[in-house]
């Protein structure tokens, strides 16, 4: 049996601002075609909450890269262990959020989590989620997605999310960070966020994650899935 080279195992990339549902979506639509999926935004926030746990100040780039370089992490479906003990909740609090949004403008830790993101190509594909996975990790993905949705809608989404696991939340906080957030994953120089030249913009703010991911389904026929 001959082994496939990684530039041939097909890629899906599903970039977008905070809380446009990306992580879901990209599950569902990794799960309808049986392909793995890497949700880059936790190797960010792992490297934030390593950061935090050592000390280390988010303004230190050298050492927050020399964390990120270091990391000791392992996925396991939707479980991310951190220093072999389980993290998937403590990644997802705002504090570690907007830790990562800070580090993630940084070149050394961005090129620290690089080769980490690329591993995750392996056969028979891959959906990758984040800021820069269709202009920069996996610029020949075969179908790039940009998913946006209105600001409120997003607040009002993570507010939902938020209230379900039983922590209270404030919209007007949460827009706020939200809009400070966006600014800085858009204006950094460091890989901002922004749609690839060939990537498709879904716009699901009227939309549920089924109709998003039957879109993004939809995408992937007409680039021509019955090739791969
Ligand atoms: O998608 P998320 O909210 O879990 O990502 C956390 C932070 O990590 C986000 O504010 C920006 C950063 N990030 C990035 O810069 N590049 C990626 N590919 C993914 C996330």
């Amino acid at each position: 049996m001959t082994a496939i080279l990684p530039e041939h195992v097909p890629v899906i990339t599903i970039d977008g601002p905070t809380a446009s549902g990306k992580g879901t979506v990209a599950h569902r639509v990794a799960k309808a075609l049986g392909w793995s999926v890497l949700d880059s935004g936790a190797l960010y926030r792992l490297t934030a909450l390593a950061a935090l746990r050592r000390g280390v100040p988010a303004d230190d780039e050298p050492a927050v890269a020399r964390v990120a370089q270091a990391l000791d992490v392992r996925f396991d479906g939707p479980h991310v262990y951190l220093d072999g003990a389980e993290a998937s909740h403590d990644i997802r609090r705002e504090e570690v959020g907007n830790f990562a949004s800070r580090v993630a403008a940084f070149p050394g830790v961005r090129q620290a989590l690089l080769e980490r993101q690329r591993v995750f190509r392996q056969p028979p594909g891959l959906v990758a989620d984040g800021r820069d996975m269709g202009t920069v990790v996996f610029p020949d993905a075969v179908l790039k997605v940009f998913l946006v949705a209105d600001v409120v809608a997003r607040a009002e989404r993570r507010r939902k999310q938020l209230i379900e696991k039983g922590i209270s939340a404030n919209l007007d906080d949460l827009l706020r960070d939200m809009r400070e957030r966006d600014a800085r994953d858009t204006q950094r120089a460091a890989a901002p966020l922004a749609p690839a030249p060939d990537a498709r913009i879904l716009d699901s703010s009227n939309l549920t994650i089924a109709e998003t991911v039957q879109a993004i389904l939809d995408f992937w026929r007409e680039a021509g899935a019955g090739a791969a």
